[in-house]
């Protein structure tokens, strides 16, 4: 899924110096919730006494940030995107439970039902393919349709097709507005394109534009594709070079389930009255994105913590999960907060969220422990407590939804996200994450750092260690 060949590798390098939109304001995105990140000092509030530098030794000494790579690599190429509920979302989650069942924790699946996606492949003649979005009112056929793409300028004139379009699949920038790129559409076919593939510009959050699913309100008996802004300049970068051949196919998935995987580990005596820990990942990415850092990451963080933790007694039950399909909705955390009674809602002490804990964007210069409404809690306070420890001063606190902390949030328990990003003082609304974001550039070799990685699983190891650790006295919720 990454480029083709070392050309698209030397124009991804030119491209990365320009720049797309490079900040971006809250108030443009509801779901976020961003607010300002909290620049008090790191003092801890968690009430253990216990906490020591020699302690944290027995985790951070331990914790293998190639390890946790090694999880990233397998996710990211060995799997590639993993749209949720779909086979490679399934394998992913096949893949968790082996690792987790090999360090020797109990593993459950968890099925839930999903909507139906719609998802294309285009292929190219050296076998190389990528994911892209398939309009549903477009033609949907697993049977591949062969033929040449052409870049059309603008296109929401009718004039702007030149006669050769004809019989060709039409490559074009996609307008903003959804009316504008209905008009594409329609242009294109009047003219008697045999494909259209319009092309993303930019993503919701400042990012290069991912693929998606045109939205049409008239069915047209040609496919219409959804690409990511990488993806069509790849195309562009090939046209330059000769004609270019694809091959098209696309599919309509139904009755899909998705799936979460739990990793149980017991509290060593019987004292803990059935507390428990959770450290959750999500495992499935947004379809063409291999999902390197969003969030393979945080689920190599998760299986890293895993190996390490199983050397332990805790006084604590710990859960290690991955979540399905949280890029649908936070579908996963969802349905499983929700499957919880209130007596199993109270016996959650805190819940550790890594999502997108190892990116290599420089703006990204702080791990975040994000709380849904930006007051601090256990995991907070254990996490930044653990970074003054270290002498680690990546982690700060701050305001952010987004991810699975959010349902248990709202169920009343205490959680947070850990995510790599920027946030400039001087104001609060604007915040940096890497461009590839959510993209097919979300690769290993191009959004993976090996020491925020391993800074990651120290502050957020010790952290998780000093709640769930023996001699642990009067854990408040
Ligand atoms: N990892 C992101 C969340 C994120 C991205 C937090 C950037 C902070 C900065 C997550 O996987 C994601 O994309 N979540 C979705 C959730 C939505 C589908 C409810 C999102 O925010 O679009
Ligand atoms: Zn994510």
């Amino acid at each position: 899924m990454t480029g083709i060949g070392n050309g698209s590798k030397a124009f991804k390098k030119s491209i990365l110096t320009i720049t797309l939109a490079g900040t971006l304001v809250f108030s443009a995105f509801p779901i976020a919730e961003f607010g300002q990140a909290n620049a008090e000092p790191l003092t801890s509030q968690v009430v253990t006494g216990k906490s020591n530098a020699a302690h944290d030794q027995k985790v951070v000494a331990r914790v293998d940030a190639k390890k946790a790579i090694e999880h990233i690599r397998y996710l990211s190429e060995e799997i590639g995107p993993r749209p949720g509920g779909l086979e490679a979302e399934k394998q992913a989650a096949d893949y968790v439970a082996s690792q987790l069942k090999n360090n020797g924790y109990e593993v459950d699946y968890q099925y839930f039902p999903v909507a139906d996606q719609y998802i294309a492949t285009v292929e190219f003649a050296d076998g190389e393919s990528w994911q892209m979005g398939a309009a549903p009112n477009g033609k949907i056929s697993d049977t591949p349709m062969n033929g040449e793409v052409i870049f059309v300028e603008d296109g929401t004139n009718a004039n702007d097709f030149p006669a050769d379009v004809k019989g060709k699949v039409v490559l074009l920038t996609r307008a903003s507005s959804t009316a504008n790129y209905r008009l594409q559409v329609d242009n294109a076919v009047l003219a008697g394109a045999s494909g259209v593939i319009l092309q993303s510009v930019v993503g919701s959050r400042g990012n290069y534009g991912s693929t998606f699913n045109p939205s049409l309100t008239k069915s047209y008996d040609i496919p219409v594709y959804g690409a990511a802004y990488i993806q069509g300049e790849w195309l562009k970068e090939q046209m330059d070079n000769g004609p270019v051949e694809i091959s098209l196919s696309s599919k309509h998935y139904s009755n899909l389930q998705s799936v979460n995987v739990i990793g149980t580990k017991k509290a060593k005596n019987k004292k803990n009255n059935g507390k428990e820990v959770i450290l959750s990942a999500h495992m499935d990415s947004v379809v063409g994105a291999p999902g390197a850092n969003d969030n393979a990451s945080g689920t190599g963080l998760m299986l890293e913590l895993a190996r390490v933790f199983k050397g332990y007694n805790t006084d604590i039950d710990m859960k290690f999960i991955a979540f399905g399909s949280e890029e649908r909705g936070l579908l996963g955390s969802r349905y499983y907060v929700d499957q919880l009674s209130q007596a199993e809602r109270d016996n959650i002490v805190a819940v550790f969220n890594p999502d997108m804990v190892a990116t290599n964007y420089d703006l990204a210069k702080n791990l975040y422990a994000m709380t849904v409404d930006g007051s601090t809690n256990i995991v907070t306070d254990s996490t930044t407590a653990a970074g003054a420890r270290l002498g680690n001063s990546d982690i700060l606190p701050g305001k952010f939804g987004s991810s699975d902390h959010v349902p248990f949030h709202n169920a009343g328990i205490p959680s947070a996200l850990f995510i790599w990003m920027g946030i400039d003082s001087w104001d609060p609304l604007v915040y940096h994450i890497e461009k590839v974001y959510h993209t097919p550039q979300d690769t290993l070799e191009d959004n993976i750092s090996q020491d925020r990685m391993q800074s990651a699983l120290e502050i957020i190891g010790a952290g998780l260690f000093d709640v769930v650790r023996k001699d642990v006295p009067g854990l408040k919720r």
